[in-house]
């Protein structure tokens, strides 16, 4: 026998079962998107490495570790995304989308590829939902972001998820603060690790975003960035809190909340939950007013986020309680193959009278008692059986699969109606 090929590690087949899951989970995310006047971006898989290297920034974990990054047989140097905004960003500005509508609200759906170490909800191909906002400065649409991602978990019966958010300033009020933490960290230069004494050259910052249980003392005595905010950022950030005090969504200051990507200015956030482990962000975004210009635009102010579907549909899942869909309501199944043609014929009826039940058949023939174990595993709730007997007096044996009464004979003109009745009982 040959030797069986595997998909990569990291990356995922999403199996029937889990893809109605993500299809519902898309379904209702495009519909919450639509209702704020979000308009869909479908954007390539594929981009030209300085899009990344460009936007995400040099030195973080995704520029210098992460990237897929390989020669086509031009030998330009390409990279399967990372993630979504740097390319949003270049469609952008290569379609002139600004001139057109000076304020966008941008949205889309698909696979990210990051060479992470792969766990439970860490990934080599992952899929993200994301959405970019263009035109907007003022802190009403970062606090409008955020009540629409509260409204997505709303939406998708999510609950208990928290919501961590805080300011990153303008460049000017970084530089300063960077130049304080290098001071604090340089201080401190035998307590940090050897990670984190690489970043205190590239980026002092990225040291606040360590995960290293040994360094986090030394983290949160460090120098706080709103402790060299202006005016104006810290009216801005207080606005985007007034308004999420005024709609009653609960927060979380952190001021350590940095982010690993370099293009972030004032409002960051992530939504995090505690039931999925170590990898519990399911949700994270922020402004990035600089990049547009540094991507070969006009200034333009821009605020987005992208939330995780593994980890989303994975939380859906546990928060049901592992409850699995059935995968169908009803499975038609006839007694001998004289009936089989009838048993088609039956289920397209009942999908004309009801579009929304799924119905399945049990094609291929056998013996009741094999055909009646096939309806067993389609998930189904109820088995409809056709035989000699109810052809002829045109009726159909309904038979509950999970415990919903007995056994009986209905008359196909009562079908829908009594069929409706027990699937909702
Ligand atoms: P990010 O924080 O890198 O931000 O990713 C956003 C979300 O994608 C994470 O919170 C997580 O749910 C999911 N995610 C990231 N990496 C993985 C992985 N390896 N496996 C599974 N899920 C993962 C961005 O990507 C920014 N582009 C978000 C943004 C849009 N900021 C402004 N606009």
């Amino acid at each position: 026998m040959k030797e069986q090929l595997r998909a990569i590690r990291g990356m995922n087949d999403i199996l029937p079962g889990a893809s109605e899951r993500w299809q519902q989970f898309e379904q209702t995310v495009a519909q919450v998107l639509a209702a704020y006047g979000y308009q869909q971006i479908r954007l390539p898989i594929v981009e030209q490495t300085a899009v990344f290297e460009r936007s995400i920034g040099d030195t973080t974990d995704i520029v210098q570790k992460e990237m897929y990054t390989f020669a086509d047989r031009n030998g330009d140097r390409l990279t399967l995304r990372p993630e979504g905004t740097a390319g949003c960003v270049r469609a952008v500005l290569e379609h002139g989308l600004l001139n057109v509508q000076p304020q966008l609200r941008l949205w889309y759906n698909g696979p990210m590829f990051r060479h992470e170490r792969p766990q439970k909800g860490r990934y080599r191909q992952f899929h993200q939902i994301g959405v970019e906002t263009y035109g907007m400065a003022g802190p009403d649409i970062d606090a409008e972001i955020l009540l629409l991602t509260a409204r997505l978990w709303q939406a998708l019966g999510l609950s208990g998820l928290r919501l961590e958010i805080n300011t990153l300033g303008v460049a000017a009020e970084r530089e300063h603060y960077r130049a304080a933490l290098t001071a604090y960290f340089s201080a401190h230069r035998d307590a940090l690790d050897a990670d984190s004494l690489l970043r205190l050259e590239r980026n002092p910052l990225r040291i606040l975003d360590s995960k290293n249980p040994a360094m986090q003392a030394l983290v949160s005595n460090a120098p706080r960035l709103d402790e060299f905010l202006e005016a104006e950022s810290r009216a801005h950030f207080a606005s985007v809190c007034a308004t999420l005090d005024a709609a009653g969504i609960a927060y979380v200051v952190n001021p350590t909340l940095v982010r690993g990507l370099d293009y972030y200015s004032r409002t960051v956030f992530e939504w995090i939950t505690t039931e999925l482990g170590a990898q519990g962000t399911v949700c994270a975004g922020g402004r990035y007013d600089a990049l547009v210009e540094l991507m070969g635009g006009k200034p333009v102010p821009a605020i987005g986020f992208a939330m995780g579907i593994e980890r989303l549909v994975e939380l859906l899942a546990v928060q049901a309680g592992e409850r699995s869909e059935a995968s169908a309501e009803l499975c038609v199944v006839s007694a001998s193959e004289a009936e089989s043609q009838a048993a088609l014929l039956l289920a397209e009826r009942l999908r004309d009278a009801h579009p929304g039940w799924r119905v399945v058949t049990v094609c291929g023939g056998g013996s009741l008692k094999s055909q009646m174990k096939r309806a067993d595993r389609t998930g189904a709730a109820i088995a409809l059986i056709l035989g000699e007997d109810e052809v002829a007096t045109a009726t159909v044996s309904v038979k509950p699969m999970r415990g919903q009464g007995e056994q009986q004979r209905i008359a196909l003109s009562e079908l829908p109606t009594k069929l409706a009745a027990l699937l909702t009982a």
